[in-house]
């Protein structure tokens, strides 16, 4: 079998409708129509890594609802193996997206069967995480069930890339197995304490601080600034790609299911990251969250016909 890559992560519903402008406190606006579609940060990064060309198992839960089903068959429809995703009793997880006029979005998770991701679930798919070459986890299940999984992973030799959006508490012995650590710059921001825009004033300094913190390497993503990468060679910048954003919702996930195909499939994190930033700049054009995802394919073609930001 080739290198697989794993996903330990959360699934929700998400119900997105775009706005000219955002409510303030008790004010009612008009959004343009409602879309109801397949999203969670856990599996959007798998279908971007499917999409690359991984093969992808996904470990998670949806609920018994409608809603399960339609996050269940989204997976299958991509080729990614659910025998580890758990049908729990309830609700699945949802999502509110409110997109913006330039493409920027807010989001409110309801958890729903991702709190039933637990402890003795990750246990029960040890051997699915175990059987993976790199291991995606993200802040949207427990601290506890992505401590075990991260641990479990690292034990048995899996590459861990850990997605702290959103940022949880997790103990010091999971950020030191993290290779990388991949964060936005509001994260990093609040993971050092600083302000977003100091991240953005020293994207190099806030890797290097973040890098004190235990991870083996760092990236932080920065939007239309592109990205750096902390590896062991130093601090790198990757330039971000020219491109007209219409919905950058789960442009990060993109980012990060992109980066562990690549790096599956043993291409250096600079490297990796340079195919990921192309991967979620064209994501970004499109509507949706999965349903912006490109194929390896298509991403490539983007990169040979795109003009590089100065
Ligand atoms: O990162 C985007 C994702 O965040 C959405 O798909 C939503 O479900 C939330 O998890
Ligand atoms: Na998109």
């Amino acid at each position: 079998a080739g290198p697989r890559v794993v996903v330990v992560g959360s699934t929700n519903v998400d119900y997105v409708t775009r706005v000219a402008r955002r409510p303030d406190v008790g004010e009612t606006v008009a959004g343009e129509d409602l879309t109801v579609l397949p999203g969670g940060k856990g599996a959007n990064q798998a279908v971007a890594a499917a999409r690359s060309g991984a093969a992808v198992t996904f470990v998670g839960a949806v609920g018994d609802d409608v809603h399960g089903t339609m996050l269940l068959e989204a997976l299958i429809r991509d080729g990614i193996d659910v025998t580890g995703v758990h049908r729990v009793p309830g609700a699945s997880g949802s999502a509110v997206i409110v997109v913006g006029p330039d493409g920027d979005n807010s989001i409110i998770i309801i958890a729903g069967a991702n709190a039933k991701v637990d402890d003795n679930l990750i246990m029960e798919e040890s051997a699915q995480i175990g059987g993976a070459s790199v291991c995606v986890l993200q802040g949207e299940l427990s601290s506890a069930a992505t401590t075990r999984a991260a641990l479990s992973a690292a034990a048995a030799g899996v590459r861990v890339v850990l997605n702290l959006a959103p940022v949880i508490e997790l103990p010091t012995e999971v950020l030191r197995v993290a290779d990388p650590l991949v964060v936005n710059g509001h994260e990093a921001a609040h993971l050092l304490g600083l302000s977003a825009a100091d991240v953005e004033r020293d994207p190099g300094a806030a890797a290097t601080r973040l890098h004190a913190r235990g991870p083996l390497s760092v990236v932080i993503t920065l939007g239309a600034e592109g990205s750096v990468v902390l590896d062991q060679d130093g601090v790198h910048s990757v330039p971000a790609r020219v491109v007209d954003a219409v919905d950058s919702t789960g442009a990060g996930d993109a980012f990060v299911g992109a980066l562990a195909e690549s790096l599956a499939g043993n291409q250096a994190l600079l490297s990796a990251s340079t195919y990921a930033t192309a991967y979620a700049a064209l994501a970004v054009t499109r509507r949706g969250a999965q349903a912006s995802y490109p194929t390896r394919f298509e991403a490539e073609e983007f990169v040979r016909t795109q003009v590089v930001k100065k």
